[in-house]
């Protein structure tokens, strides 16, 4: 493993600790924490350039890179991303005064099942990344 791979593997790793932290930390009553929404958007970035490595042959000792595995990976990846910036959209939304009132939902509300959802699939990515040989 080149010293430039572990560095973005490392960088990838904590990506993937800050969208499940993220979750972590909320989960009394789920809403997006930054770390999630940085995490969601850094996997997509260190992942890609993982594979730009790999494809140079950088780090992964002449193996070839497993090209069903990586579009399934990109595409979760993706996913956990467009849920994370939809529900934190929502979420800036209704922390406006103007969704304040009887019956109105909450923030809570409102981003809760996006967050549980993007939680999961960042879980599945894992599953996928160490399963997937
Ligand atoms: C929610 C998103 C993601 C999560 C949670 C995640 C998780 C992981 C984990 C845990 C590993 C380490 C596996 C191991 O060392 O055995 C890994 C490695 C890797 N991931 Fe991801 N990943 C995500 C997104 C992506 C994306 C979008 C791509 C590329 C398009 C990608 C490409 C890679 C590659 C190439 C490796 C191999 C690094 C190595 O040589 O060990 N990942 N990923």
């Amino acid at each position: 493993m080149s010293i430039v791979q572990g560095l973005v593997v490392v960088l990838h790793l904590l990506g993937m600790a800050a969208i499940l932290g993220g979750w972590f930390a909320t989960r009394t009553s789920p809403r997006v924490h930054p770390a999630m929404l940085w995490g969601a958007r850094s996997q997509i970035v260190t992942g890609l350039i993982l594979v730009g490595l790999a494809e140079a042959g950088i780090g992964t000792d002449g193996e070839p890179v497993n090209h069903p595995k990586i579009g399934v990976k990109l595409v979760v990846a993706l996913a956990v991303a467009a849920l994370v910036e939809i529900a934190n959209a929502r979420q800036k939304r209704f922390n406006l005064p103007v969704a304040i009132g009887p019956g109105a939902p909450t923030p809570i509300m409102v981003a809760a099942p996006l967050v549980q959802a993007a939680a999961g699939l960042a879980l599945l990515n894992v599953l996928v990344a160490v399963l997937w040989t």
